[in-house]
Parts: C-alpha cells; sequence; structure tokens
C-alpha cells in the first residue's frame, strides 16, 4: 500500500470542501480527479501535501499518518510527494536550470544561497531532467521567457529533482493550449510509467482524464461519486460527478484537446508496463 487516505475531511467555516474522502494507492498510479470547479480536488491534493491542514482523517503513508508529521519529516514528507501548480510558480527572473535546481532545496527559504548550493552532481542531473523533458536546449534561458509548456516542463523538472514518490498536480494544463496541454499530460504520464512515479493530477476536462489515467476519481461538492477505470466511466455517472442535467454532453467537459494528434495520442500512444 502506497497511501490510504481514511476519512479525510475539510470544514471552511460551516462548508465542508472535502468530505470523508477515501482513497487507496497500492501501486504506482496515474489518477485523475475530476469534477466541476469548487468540488474540492485542489483541497484534497493540498492537504495530502499539507499545503492545507485537514479538519480531520488521516493520510496514511508507511504506517504513519503524515497529518501528524512535524518539522524535519514534514519536510521529508514534502520533498517525497511534489506538487505541480496550473501556474508553474517559476521565479521568472531565475535561469531555467537554476529553477530546476530549486526542488533540491526542499522547501528551505534562503534563494540567495541557492546560486552556491548546488554540486556539479545537481546541474548534470538537472539538465538530464531537461533533457527527457525535451528542453535541455533552454536551460540558460530565463524561465519567463518559455512557453506555457515549456515552464510547466520546467516546473515538472524541478519536481522531480526532488526525488518524490509521489506527484501532485494541481490542473497542471489549465492554463495551456491544446497542444501544450497533450505535451504536459505525456511527460506526467511517462513519468509515471517509466519511472513508476504515482501521479495524481486534478483535471477539468473529462477527455483529459479518460486519455491519460488509469484510473479516474470523480467528486462532487466534496464527496468522492466515483473511483475507478476510466472505461468504466459512463456518461451517466459523468452526469453525476458534473451535475448536469439532460443538456450534459462530453462536449461541455472537453478541452478542444480532442483535436487530431498525429499518434492516436495520450495513454495509448505512451506503452504501459504492467
Ligand atoms: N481558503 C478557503 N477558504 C474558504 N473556502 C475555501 C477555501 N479554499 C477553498 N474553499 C472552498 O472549498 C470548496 C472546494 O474548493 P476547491 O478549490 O478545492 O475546489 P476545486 O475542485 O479545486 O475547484 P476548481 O476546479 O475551481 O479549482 C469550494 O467551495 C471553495 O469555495
Ligand atoms: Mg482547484
Amino acid at each position: 500500500m502506497l497511501i490510504k487516505i481514511e476519512s479525510l475531511t475539510k470544514r471552511f467555516g460551516t462548508a465542508t470542501a472535502v468530505d470523508a474522502a477515501e482513497i487507496r494507492v497500492e501501486k504506482p498510479a496515474m489518477i485523475g480527479i475530476i469534477g466541476r470547479s469548487g468540488a474540492g480536488k485542489s483541497t484534497l491534493l493540498r492537504m495530502i501535501n499539507r499545503l492545507t491542514p485537514a479538519t480531520s482523517g488521516r493520510i496514511l503513508v508507511d504506517g504513519t499518518d503524515v497529518l501528524t508529521l512535524k518539522g524535519a519529516a514534514l519536510r521529508r514528507w514534502r520533498r517525497d510527494c511534489a506538487m505541480i501548480f496550473q501556474q508553474f510558480n517559476l521565479v521568472p527572473r531565475l535561469d531555467v536550470v537554476t529553477n530546476v535546481m530549486l526542488g533540491r532545496l526542499n522547501g528551505h527559504s534562503a534563494l540567495a544561497s541557492a546560486f552556491n548550493v548546488f554540486s556539479e552532481a545537481d546541474v548534470r542531473q538537472a539538465l538530464a531532467h531537461l533533457d527527457r523533458l525535451g528542453i535541455a536546449e533552454h536551460a540558460l534561458k530565463r524561465a519567463e521567457a518559455l512557453s506555457g509548456g515549456q515552464q510547466q516542463r520546467v516546473a515538472i523538472a524541478r519536481a522531480l529533482m526532488q526525488d518524490p514518490k509521489f506527484v501532485l498536480a494541481d490542473e497542471p494544463i489549465a492554463s495551456l493550449d491544446p497542444l501544450n496541454a497533450q505535451v504536459v499530460m505525456d511527460a506526467l504520464r511517462r513519468i509515471h510509467v517509466e519511472q513508476g512515479l504515482s501521479v495524481i493530477c486534478n483535471l477539468h476536462t473529462l477527455d483529459t482524464a479518460r486519455r491519460y489515467c488509469d484510473r479516474v476519481i470523480g467528486m462532487r461538492a466534496g464527496r468522492i461519486v466515483f473511483d475507478g477505470p476510466a472505461e468504466l466511466l459512463t456518461e451517466a455517472m459523468a452526469r453525476e460527478i458534473y451535475g448536469a442535467g439532460a443538456e450534459f454532453s462530453e462536449a461541455t467537459t472537453s478541452t478542444s484537446l480532442a483535436t487530431p494528434f498525429p499518434s492516436e495520442a495520450g495513454r495509448r500512444a505512451v506503452p504501459v508496463t504492467g
């Protein structure tokens, strides 16, 4: 068992943002969390990596409830579950390779010392990550000079520098055009398939979840209303997740990601092992 989430709940005042969520991840997985705006997707991810304090519940990893961790143990957990955000959260004026190496700092402050703390091995590893993500040629540019899709790949490289066990991505493609969205989702999928990491990814759209994720978790009003393989996510179930009426059609939950791809893109294009 990699992670076992029990009755995880978050209340903001009287409102319940996440209501007794139960999730088990038994082996490395690529999981998409879907649901309409306000369903609790971000709150769920943020509780896992302790950005948002949970109201109640447990998150068991290796027999320890990560909600109880403090100090160095908490920092270790945060390193183990790297976070990727919609807005990339890079340091715009720093060059790409330094941004990636910031993943090594593991939450330590001292940006100023960043320039001295990296070893040659760190630089080599950062470049290797960038290379695998297809953006090594931009290593010395300022982050702000890159396109959104390139910046998100820098953020993925930074996450990988943490040597995490989980990658938590909160709407990683929501700010990207369809082509860049595909490149970034392909990269996340590859991380899962090739490196065996678990990727848990909030996604606005059903088609992206179907295409890239083996397992889909559907949230509605703070509750998990579906948890299963993408194939079992019927239109009726999608209707329930999105709370849509009779006028519901998959198009309303779809980006234009469904444009024709050179290969039959996404999860089918990536060899899936195991
Ligand atoms: N800091 C906060 N204070 C009060 N309420 C909050 C706070 N953060 C989130 N909420 C509420 O909790 C609920 C879940 O929010 P959350 O951001 O997790 O939804 P989401 O599924 O990520 O939505 P979106 O798709 O728009 O990102 C919403 O009703 C939201 O208004
Ligand atoms: Mg959100």
